[in-house]
């Protein structure tokens, strides 16, 4: 669904959402997910499992640079459990108070920032 799309549909909520490393502002909908909107603008984020929740390729992490931008806030979804599990599985050096799953953390509200992990310098 194109932007013009959807701001056309009042259900959806514009969400601007900042991908690093290079700090690319894309414009998104509610409902999106993280992956979604990287996808669409061309921001690669590996998904091996498709989005499945089968893996942890798109593992993301949702700055929280404010209370503005984190989880509680309610910019993005609560994670479920079948997401904690899976990110249960990366290595403590890996795990972040803010990971999440790229294909499993829904876009809501408001701005957000993204920091795509696979592409974090060494
Ligand atoms: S793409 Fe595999 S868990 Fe998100």
């Amino acid at each position: 669904m194109s932007w013009n799309e959807r701001e056309h549909n009042a259900a959806n909520v514009p969400i601007v959402v900042c991908y690093y490393p290079g700090a690319v502002i894309v414009a998104a909908c509610s409902g999106d997910t993280i992956l979604d909107a990287a996808l669409e603008n061309g921001i690669p984020i590996e998904h091996e499992c498709g989005g499945n929740c089968a893996c942890t390729t798109c593992h993301v992490l949702v700055n929280m640079i404010t209370t503005t931008f984190t989880e509680a806030d309610g910019s993005v979804s609560e994670m479920e459990d079948v997401e904690k599990d899976r990110l249960s599985g990366l290595q403590d050096s890996e795990l972040k108070s803010n990971s999440r799953l790229a294909c499993q953390a829904i876009l809501l509200k408001g701005r957000v920032e993204v920091t795509v992990v696979g592409s974090e310098p060494n």
